[in-house]
């Protein structure tokens, strides 16, 4: 009764790290009050799932202590998280359900019963039928998780913190960070016009996602198994540190050695062993977007948009461009967003997704 709907708080669990974020929304604008990036615990979240739930409510103590009176968003990143875009004509809500269930139903690995599905209409539009007659169309957004990975979250918030009035996913809080009538980013080509076809790249941990937009609606969503682990891996084995200093390592170092012309033996190991790991994700990358630029209407991909913790690792940013020759963005600035106190600029690029999650879909 006395809760302030405005005041939001997300929480955005990754393998690595975990966002925990209060904002409040006025008017279009959002202010972020305050927000943590907490180490979590090793194997407490596996692909977005809750795998340990003791180390995760030691994780979040303080912050499940919050919750209350705030309006509570889980963010779902996972690779079982299945999207699609498609189009049907338009129809009354219960028969849109269904439609929307037998269209997603076609993507699951499993039985319907096991997800919990659901869409947004994202267009409206009117085409002609082959017999000349004038059909409304909707385009929907069609979202289906595992009910289980959605209910060991709301039953462990339940049980420890307070109640989860939102449930999110990775690619549609990107969307709402790039497109909307008020966007925190709003794409532009090379030439300087607004554009709609971009890839966003959230480069994780464990995992990378990748987002494609066609005129700023989702085309694509694709997770690849690989991140900032095997990054950290390769600095651990070759300077022979154990993984937490690896860690470490990778944080503070400029990374200058990958671009030296004469390196000792062991920075040309480490230059060989890094860029094989930027190669095999680039490469997935470059395919997944050739195969959205054969199928797409322009023909083109306007712009790479960068987030997560993984992109902050110096010259991913230019492997990539110079891979694919696409120009690419890391996101350390958002329009439309102020901050109390940002500890680091490199944060915003961790917690974009999270700020997505505070946009309500217009
Ligand atoms: N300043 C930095 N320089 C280089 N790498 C960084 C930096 N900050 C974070 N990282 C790396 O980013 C990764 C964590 O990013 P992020 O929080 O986006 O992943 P996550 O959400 O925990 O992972 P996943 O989504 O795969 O479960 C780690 O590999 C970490 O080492
Ligand atoms: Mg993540």
């Amino acid at each position: 009764m006395f809760g302030n709907k405005n005041n939001i708080t997300v929480f955005d669990f990754g393998s690595k790290s975990t966002k925990v974020l209060y904002a409040t929304v006025k008017d279009k604008s959002i202010h972020v009050e305050d927000y943590e990036i907490i180490g979590t615990p090793q194997g407490a979240i596996k692909d977005g799932k809750l795998n340990d739930v003791n180390s995760v409510v030691n994780m979040l103590s303080t912050h499940l202590k919050r919750m209350k009176g705030n309006e509570n968003r889980l963010l779902l990143a996972s690779s079982e998280v299945v999207l699609r875009t498609f189009e049907m004509p338009k129809m009354g809500t219960k028969e849109l359900k269904e439609a929307v269930k037998y269209e997603m139903s076609v993507l699951l690995p499993e039985s319907l019963d096991h997800f919990v599905v659901d869409a947004s209409i994202i267009d409206e539009y009117d085409r002609i039928s082959e017999d000349g007659k004038e059909v409304k169309m909707n385009q929907l957004q069609g979202v289906a998780v595992n009910k289980k990975i959605v209910n060991d979250y709301l039953d462990f918030f339940n049980k420890h913190g307070g109640k989860i009035s939102v449930v999110d996913v990775q690619s549609n809080a990107e969307i709402k960070l790039f497109t909307g009538n008020n966007p925190n980013i709003s794409p532009k080509n090379d030439a300087g016009e607004d554009c709609g076809d971009i890839a966003i790249i959230d480069f994780g941990h464990q995992k990378t996602g990748i987002t494609i937009l066609e005129d700023k609606k989702l085309f694509l969503h694709r997770t690849l198994h690989k991140g900032g682990f095997d990054i950290t891996n390769i600095i651990s084995e070759t300077l022979d540190l154990p993984f937490d200093e690896a860690e470490k390592w990778k944080h503070t170092n400029d990374f200058e050695f990958l671009k030296k012309n004469s390196m000792n033996e062991v920075e040309s190991i480490l230059y060989d062993e890094i860029s094989n790991v930027f190669h095999d994700i680039t490469m997935e990358i470059s395919q997944i977007i050739e195969f959205f630029i054969s199928m797409s209407k322009q023909k083109k991909l306007d712009r790479i948009y960068l987030v997560g913790g993984g992109s902050l690792i110096p010259g991913f940013t230019d492997y990539i461009h110079r891979y694919v020759n696409i120009p690419v963005e890391l996101v350390l600035d958002l329009d439309n967003v102020t901050f109390k106190n940002l500890r680091n600029p490199s944060h915003v690029a961790l917690l974009a997704d999270s700020i997505g999650a505070v946009i309500r879909r217009v």
